[in-house]
């Protein structure tokens, strides 16, 4: 009896980038004559948001002035160094001042910061005026009153990745407060974490 090998597929696979150059385009047409690289911009915005992610909100103090922005994009990235990575589009009005300080914190919401989270993502107003709740960190950052763990970092490396910019940081100093009740973003809005019975 022979045995029939099913027919492989060859991998999809991004052209190498030596050069330090980007994909310039699609790479080969599908079956169906459509190129990859050519989401629907609608449908990729939804596929996105059905991820859930933790929620952020990091700090610095630029030229003695507290500033900060909500964030979904924080990773981490290394144990050994410390590493942590989080994305910030390049249109930011914030990112000029995070980029000029020289540490940053990020701070790790809990569940019952959601109100805090959407101030931080609000343009217009003071994001440190009450009732945000915060104190100088060792090194001067701010670090917010309540959540659930933060880490102080120096700035690693920066990278320019499409319309956003993804930080790297050195972890210098951590603390872990309120560890089992974070906050989540899911579909445009926050939510708590529940574990499986
Ligand atoms: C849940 C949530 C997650 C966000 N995640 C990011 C993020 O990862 N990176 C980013 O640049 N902006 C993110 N934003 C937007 C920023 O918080 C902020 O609204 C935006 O940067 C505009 O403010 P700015 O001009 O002070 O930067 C997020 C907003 C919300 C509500």
């Amino acid at each position: 009896m022979t045995e029939t090998v099913p027919a492989q597929r060859p991998p999809f696979r991004l052209p190498r980038r030596d050069d330090g150059t980007p994909p310039t385009g699609p790479v080969s047409a599908r079956p169906d004559g459509t190129a990859p690289g050519s989401v629907d911009e609608e449908t990729f915005r939804q596929a996105l948001a059905v991820h859930a992610a933790g929620v952020v909100v990091i700090t610095a103090q630029s030229e003695g002035v507290p500033v900060g922005l909500t964030a979904t994009s924080f990773s981490s990235v290394s144990l050994d160094p410390p590493l942590v990575s989080f994305y910030v589009a390049q249109e930011s009005t914030t990112w000029p001042w995070l980029r000029s300080a020289d540490h940053f914190a990020v701070n790790i919401l809990t569940g019952d910061q959601a109100e805090l989270a959407a101030r931080f993502a609000r343009k217009g107003v003071d994001r440190f005026a009450e009732p945000t709740r915060w104190r100088p960190g060792p090194l001067g950052a701010p670090l917010l009153q309540d959540v659930s763990a933060h880490l102080v970092c120096l700035p690693y490396d920066t990278f320019t990745v499409g319309d956003h910019v993804l930080v790297v940081g050195l972890v210098a100093e951590a603390g872990v407060y309120h560890p089992g009740h974070p906050l989540l973003y899911h579909q445009g809005r926050f939510g708590r974490f529940t574990t499986h019975p």
